[in-house]
């Protein structure tokens, strides 16, 4: 049976790096006998445009029914103002699928470490991940109001919740370096006190994990500063978010790094980190590698096809090599000639073997 891949193009840079990463997903299936088929819906702005919703009912059943969904990005300008916004959807479909565990790998490719604005040798050897909590927190809690003279954001968790992405945060740890930092801001916020008690009766479930425990104003220095001392970072949902595009940027572009999305069962969602980049959208200086390596991460984690994603990772690897990227890594390559590069490199190698 062949794979069913939901894809959610969205916009502005959405579909266009969408595009690069299917072209490269055909390449490397092609080259290694992966069978799959696409089935796409609107999502986000495009499908506020088409039915009046961020997530149609069709996009949310599609999505469900799918073996993986691979997303590129949503919203921009053009609906900030509306009743209804792109990033409404985004919200909606991960509580949907109850995608609880969001994992933001932040690794430094050494073709990359002198494009990273850190000093070599702070950045060299980077290689850690944000486990960031998705459907609580201050998201997503209530009451919720806007009002004229006040507003109104609550940040609940539930013990539960809290136990969940934790367990998730020290089970990825005993596959890397069993080194786990819990972020908070537990001096301030009975959330992150919470966090803390929790952290400390699951760590004693994982003896072979050290952990340690920060506030996200140090953490937010030490990214910077000492980058090789994280291996994963655990977190609550806003932290996360904020955390994690500081990461990306040490590692030369926010425009390189995926993430999944993962529930206790059914699909994962695969999506890059960043926006829909309004900036630059239509111009050709979108980097396509934040969504080809979203590609890599959903072949390796939900089809285990780690052949056809290794392909990908390989060519990839020996496209930055030879110092072809885009304008964000400082290189003049488009989008649709990085894309082209990659797949040269998986055809030449496919012919070599
Ligand atoms: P953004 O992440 O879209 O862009 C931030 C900066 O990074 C911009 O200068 C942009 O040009 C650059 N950038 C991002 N991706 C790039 C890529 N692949 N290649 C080269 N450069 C890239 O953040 P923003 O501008 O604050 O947000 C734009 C819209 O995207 C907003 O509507 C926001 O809500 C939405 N957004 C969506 C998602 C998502 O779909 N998951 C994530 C973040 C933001
Ligand atoms: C992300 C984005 C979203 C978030 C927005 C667009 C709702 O910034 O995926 O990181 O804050 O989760
Ligand atoms: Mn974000």
């Amino acid at each position: 049976m062949s794979a069913t891949i939901a894809v959610l193009p969205g916009d502005y840079i959405g579909p266009e790096i969408m595009q690069a990463g299917l072209a490269v997903l055909k390449a490397a299936a092609a080259a290694t006998n992966f069978d799959y088929q696409l089935k796409a819906y609107p999502f986000g702005g495009a499908a506020i445009d088409a039915t009046g919703e961020p997530l149609p009912a069709t996009t949310l059943k599609g999505a469900q029914a799918a073996d993986a969904i691979l997303l590129a990005a949503i919203g921009g300008p053009k609906w900030d103002h509306a009743t209804q916004r792109p990033e409404a959807g985004l919200l909606a479909i991960r509580k949907a699928l109850g995608l609880f565990a969001n994992i933001r790998p932040t690794q430094v490719l050494p073709a990359l470490v002198p494009r990273s604005p850190l000093k070599d040798n702070i950045v060299s050897g980077t290689d850690f991940v944000i486990v960031r909590e998705l459907t609580s927190g201050i998201y997503f809690g209530e009451p919720r109001e806007l009002a004229a003279d006040h507003a109104i954001d609550t940040m609940v968790y539930q013990a539960s919740e809290i136990e969940r992405i934790l367990r998730a945060g020290f089970e990825l740890a005993q596959t890397r370096r069993n080194h786990v930092t819990v972020v908070d801001k537990a001096n301030v916020l009975a959330t992150s006190k919470l966090w803390r008690q929790i952290a400390a009766q699951v760590a004693s479930d994982y003896p072979t994990v050290t952990v340690d425990y920060e506030y996200v104003d140090a953490a937010a220095m030490k990214i910077i500063q000492q980058p090789t001392h994280f291996d994963v970072i655990i977190t609550e949902n806003l932290f996360g978010d904020i955390l994690s595009d500081e990461a990306a940027t040490i590692t030369g572009s926010l425009g390189t790094i995926p993430s999944e999305s993962r529930g206790i069962s059914g699909p994962s969602l695969y999506e890059p980190i960043h926006g829909s980049a309004p900036d630059i959208a239509g111009t050709g200086k979108a980097d396509p590698l934040s969504m080809i390596n979203s590609v890599i991460l959903m072949l390796r984690n939900s089809f285990q096809a780690q052949a056809t994603a290794d392909k990908i990772a390989h060519a990839v690897a020996a496209t930055l090599a030879a110092g072809i990227m885009t304008p964000d890594l400082g290189g003049t390559a488009t989008t649709e000639s990085m894309t082209s590069a990659i797949i040269e490199q998986i055809k030449t190698k496919e012919a070599m073997s």
